[in-house]
């Protein structure tokens, strides 16, 4: 099988962090890390900062993308931002169901899958969030839990709208902790979301999705999680918020 089939796609998740000026700071410094990027390098950043990072990256081969998307077109719904409103100013991506989200702010698989629905009508490329708590890696049910989300946040997603969908595993019990999966733990469950959507799908469409690891991917564990067969390339919390680490993460997924 031939990885080349699909994208590499490096993104950082920036989370709640940086101000405009320190934004505009840590843009300027990836900026010429990303120039021979041998990948696709995404910056994930506050709403605050989305039209900044837009503007910033004109020219370059960086795209940008949100860290949340609501799924109504408009209408009252205090907070929230919609598909329209990015695609707008130009972003190009957006993290769906992230595992803060999900923990911290009631996400469910069925508005996840609804966001993610709500996204691909809008032109966004989605990059739909799954992963097992570590009480659930204990219990033995990771495949379980993940193909379920697979399952549920994918409902209804034609093959065509799956090929522009990211899916990034995430382990929750790695992410921000240190903790990070071993290559083959990483290797397994992404073949595990691959194997899923050729069932759903295709081996075919199956074939052409990016699948990502996340959770304390650093420029010391980089390499080996990356050469993973099903592993095609990363999304990045911490590390994605220092130019120098970045760089060393961008060099590794061009590889
Ligand atoms: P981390 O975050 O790299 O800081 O573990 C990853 C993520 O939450 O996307």
């Amino acid at each position: 099988m031939d990885k080349s089939l699909r994208k590499t796609i490096l993104a950082g998740n920036w989370k709640m962090n940086k101000t405009r000026p320190e934004a505009k700071a840590l843009i300027e410094g990836i900026k010429p890390l990303a120039e021979n990027a041998d990948c696709e390098v995404v910056i994930c950043v506050p709403f605050t900062n989305l039209e900044t990072a837009v503007e910033m990256t004109k020219g370059t081969n960086i795209k940008v993308g949100a860290e949340n998307v609501h799924f109504e077109k408009s209408g009252a719904f205090t907070g929230e931002i919609s598909a329209d409103m990015l695609t707008e100013i130009g972003v190009e991506y957006v993290i769906i169901g992230h595992s803060e989200r999900r923990q911290y702010f009631g996400e469910t698989d069925e508005t996840v899958n609804k966001r993610t629905k709500a996204a691909l009508a809008a032109g966004l490329k989605p990059i739909v969030c799954v992963g097992e708590l570590l009480w659930e890696r204990e219990c033995g049910i990771t495949e379980e839990v993940v193909a379920r989300q697979i399952k549920l946040d994918l409902f209804n997603i034609s093959a065509e709208d799956v090929k522009k969908t990211v899916i990034a595993y995430e382990p929750v019990w790695a992410i921000g902790t240190g903790k990070v999966a071993t290559s083959e733990q990483a290797e397994e469950v992404c073949k595990l979301i691959r194997d899923t959507l050729a069932k759903l799908y295709s081996q075919d469409v199956a074939n052409a999705v990016t699948i990502q690891y996340g959770g304390s991917m650093n420029p010391a564990n980089c390499e080996e999680l990356l050469a993973q067969y099903d592993v095609d390339g990363g999304l990045i919390g911490g590390a994605s918020l220092k130019a120098d680490q970045f760089g060393v993460l961008i060099a590794a997924a061009s590889k």
